[in-house]
């Protein structure tokens, strides 16, 4: 049957998905696929009236297309997806809660909480540990995160995060380096190890800069690189996740490992992460857009 690959999107992270989306439709139609792209864009219901099409590539990032809204749709409707289903995707993009689940799974997150008011800034400083990470808990691609050092660092960066999610999330910052896992079909793909000049990878990092360093092998001694992807599966196996996605992970200075949170539909532009790892592993682009599609069909 046809397959529509939706992108674009109303979030604030459009301009990626109309990357990935293209990259994906290119990849579909080299294998032969039938298929077509659509800029989804308003009322997602409109999206299943009179559908032209059997099955959906979702290529749509951020909220209303990665947070299980569209999933919920696309289920009622009888419309195979790609990708996770509404609970892990709804979980996988509120990143607080991602915590608490991993939290109570007993995987390694950094330390965290909420913050609700500029009011509480001095109480969060003295409570953990600084530097601190804050983010919008629902947003992708780094977008409104900030690392900060003072209470007033703090307040700014709250404000900045609360003009994005009423829903911010302060973390204790870890200093990296940073790793990141994909997974496909429930396998964990060669960890990629990144490095940047930006202050952390950041929105210019992921999709600007040319001085963004990627590493496959990741660095790590086979043992280590095993431990990460295990963690990159349990956590993928705890939010419940189904056919790919990507687990973003930081490592301290003594080696420890520590979980940040889990993507459920990652960029597939020419600068993403998991076509690289697919590379890697000896799968090429359009291997990897077809398998992630062939598991629609259960
Ligand atoms: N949210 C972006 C697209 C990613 O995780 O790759
Ligand atoms: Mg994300």
């Amino acid at each position: 049957g046809r397959v529509a690959v939706f992108m674009g999107g109303d979030s604030a992270e459009r301009d990626v998905s109309l990357n990935s989306g293209k990259a994906v439709l290119s990849a579909l139609l080299s294998a032969g696929v039938d298929a077509f792209s659509t800029d989804v864009r308003g009322c997602l219901l409109k999206t299943v009236e009179n559908p032209g099409f059997d099955r959906v590539f979702i290529a749509l990032h951020g909220r209303g297309g990665e947070d299980g809204t569209l999933q919920a749709i696309l289920s009622q409707a009888g419309i195979p997806f790609t990708g996770s289903e509404t609970l892990a995707s709804a979980l996988a993009m509120d990143k607080l809660r991602t915590k608490y689940v991993f939290e109570g799974c007993g995987l390694p997150t950094p330390k965290f909480r909420t913050m609700a008011s500029e009011k509480e800034a001095e109480q969060i400083v003295s409570e953990l540990r600084t530097p601190l990470s804050v983010k919008p808990s629902r947003e992708g691609s780094s977008i409104g995160i900030r690392k900060v050092r003072t209470v007033e660092e703090l307040v700014s960066a709250y404000r900045a995060a609360a003009e994005r999610d009423s829903l911010v999330l302060v973390e204790e910052w870890i200093e990296g380096p940073e790793f990141t896992v994909s997974v496909l079909q429930d396998q964990a793909l060669p960890a990629i190890g990144l490095s940047t000049d930006h202050e952390f990878y950041d929105y210019d990092a992921k999709y600007l800069a040319d001085d963004t360093r990627y590493r496959i092998p990741c660095g790590l001694s086979a043992e280590d690189e095993l431990q990460l992807q295990q963690l990159a599966l349990d956590a993928f196996r705890v939010v419940g996740c189904r056919t790919w996605g990507r687990v973003d992970i930081m490592q301290d200075a003594d080696g420890q490992f520590w979980l940040l949170e889990v993507n459920t539909v990652p960029g597939m532009t020419d600068h993403s992460l998991v076509p690289m790892a697919a590379k890697a592993a000896g799968i090429s682009f359009e291997e990897l857009v077809v398998r992630i599609l062939e598991d629609t069909l259960g």
